[in-house]
């Protein structure tokens, strides 16, 4: 593909700019926790509960799921699990008659598929390491497994942490800090008449960071208005042109690219419970994967409308429970939201103009793979604030925006549909609007 040098270039420099910060302004105790409940004392070691709590906004762990992996700290073993498995046995040939679950010094453990027997499934355990984002789903929010653990510490002094924890969800992104004594969890019985405590208990946090997670965003935006017919495209190489990325130019294309991506897949793909299939992308001129398009669709007297479409461009990807994040001061009088739920994203010290928008279940939660059916979208009706309304400048375009947890690129600056100079300021009158709409169809006729 042919694009000035200077423009890539800049394209870059806003992208690294945009995602360098680690911390995330509008989810600013957005985390995931790994605690341990050590329930009971074994002979030579210890039974611990595992949980795992999403306590991220609109950040969910889509398909293929989590993979928690760690250090031990001198020479344990697993013994067996409950609700999850590790992915490799590792070397046990020093043991003879029981032989471990698991022998390596850094498991790593993945959630098990639904559908496993009951007896192998435990509370929260066994959605293949799906986790619904903290705001998304709250009850839904948390996995869980049981692991027995050998060659351990049999006493909460003589036990040691383990160490180095990491965390994948699906992709790289998390930076987990040390295990951390706390406080024990009491836990009630299920008659809720008695309360129990873990014998100890030690938490560990996780953070994520886009830039981790890759170096290009995975998402970009585009602008278009009711005033104006020019449509502001997705920035050029908005998620990153390099390299030599297979992609489709037609449906035709499909089959022939399908069977060479298996090709890849199977060099690049991580290996565990299928893992993440290598994007195939149609290609555009952002190469992004999602493209988040808001129109500025009507002007009413006291309201106003914008129309939100996400559109996949991903032929391996279904986005099933996908979160939109986005932000503009006039979200925060939000009056209705169609065919999409919403809910207020509410930070300390901020003001309240992010909305998290997703999917109604078993009718829009998911973004289908690219092609006819791989888009979905809403419309958003706001009450205008009149201290600040206008449709000068842009005004009224998103100032940031997230697909499934991921800051998107946005426009280059400055860019977005104007204002034709005749209409007055904030007051676009219903005669403009026909006119506009006019022009529109002529522009199209
Ligand atoms: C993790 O998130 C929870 C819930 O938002 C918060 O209470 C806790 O302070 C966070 N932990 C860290 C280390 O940021
Ligand atoms: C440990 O994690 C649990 C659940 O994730 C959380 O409720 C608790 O507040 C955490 N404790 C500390 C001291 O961070
Ligand atoms: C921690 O894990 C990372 C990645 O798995 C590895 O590079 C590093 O050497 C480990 N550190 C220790 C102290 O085990
Ligand atoms: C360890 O157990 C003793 C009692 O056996 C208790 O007093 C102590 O608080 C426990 N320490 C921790 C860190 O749980
Ligand atoms: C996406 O979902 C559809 C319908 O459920 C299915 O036919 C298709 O194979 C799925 N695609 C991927 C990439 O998983
Ligand atoms: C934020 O805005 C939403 C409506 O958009 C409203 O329901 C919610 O109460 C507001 N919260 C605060 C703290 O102002
Ligand atoms: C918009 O929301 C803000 C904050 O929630 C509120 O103070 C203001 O009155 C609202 N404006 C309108 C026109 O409803
Ligand atoms: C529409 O917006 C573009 C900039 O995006 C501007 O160049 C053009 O003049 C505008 N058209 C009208 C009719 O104002």
């Amino acid at each position: 593909m042919e694009v000035p040098a200077g423009s890539v270039l800049l394209v870059i420099l806003a992208a690294t700019l945009s995602v360098a910060v680690a911390y995330d302004p509008l989810d600013p105790n957005g985390n995931i926790t790994i605690k341990w409940d050590v329930m009971s004392w074994t002979p030579d070691g210890y039974v611990a509960m595992v949980t795992i709590n999403n306590y991220q906004m609109y950040r969910h762990i889509m398909v293929p799921g989590w993979t928690v992996g760690w250090t031990w700290a001198k020479r344990e073993v697993i013994w067996s699990m409950v609700g999850a498995q590790a992915t490799e046995q590792g070397d046990c040939s020093r043991f003879k008659g029981n032989i471990p679950h698991c022998c390596k010094k850094t498991p790593a453990v993945v959630d098990l598929l639904p559908g496993v027997p009951y007896n192998q499934q435990i509370a929260n355990c066994c959605r293949g390491g799906v986790v619904p984002a903290y705001g998304q789903d709250p009850a839904a929010a948390v996995a869980a497994f049981q692991v027995s653990v050998g060659q351990a510490g049999t006493t909460n002094r003589t036990v040691k942490l383990p160490k180095n924890f990491t965390l994948l969800g699906p992709g790289p992104g998390y930076t987990c800090g040390p295990a951390k004594v706390v406080p024990s969890t009491v836990f009630l019985t299920p008659d809720r008449r008695r309360k129990t405590q873990a014998l100890m208990t030690w938490n560990v946090t996780c953070t994520y960071s886009q830039h981790l997670a890759s170096k290009y965003p995975s998402c970009c935006v585009s602008f278009s208005s009711f005033y104006n017919e020019t449509i502001i495209p997705c920035a050029k190489c908005a998620c990153g042109c390099d390299g030599h990325k297979p992609c489709v130019r037609s449906e035709r294309d499909t089959k022939r690219l399908a069977v060479a991506g298996k090709h890849n897949e199977h060099a690049h793909g991580r290996t565990h419970a299928g893992g993440a299939a290598a994007a195939l992308l149609q290609c555009t001129t952002h190469m992004c994967p999602v493209r988040v398009h808001w129109h500025v669709k009507l002007n009413y007297k006291e309201y106003w409308r914008a129309k939100i479409t996400l559109t996949n461009f991903n032929y391996r990807m279904n986005y099933t429970g996908w979160t939109l994040v986005a932000q503009h001061p006039n979200l925060d009088n939000i009056t209705e939201v169609f065919s999409f739920d919403y809910k207020p994203v509410v930070s300390y010290g901020s003001i309240n103009d992010t909305a998290m928008f997703y999917g109604l279940k078993y009718f829009n939660d998911q973004l289908m793979e690219a092609g006819p059916h791989g888009n979905v979208q809403s419309e958003v009706l706001m009450r205008k604030d009149a201290r600040t309304f206008t449709f000068k400048q842009g005004w009224a375009f998103p100032r940031k925006v997230y697909f499934n947890g991921d800051e998107c690129a946005m426009p280059p600056p400055d860019s977005y549909p104007f204002l034709p100079n005749a209409a007055p300021a904030s007051l676009v009158s219903f005669a403009a609007v026909v006119v506009a709409a006019l022009m529109f169809i002529l522009a199209w006729a």
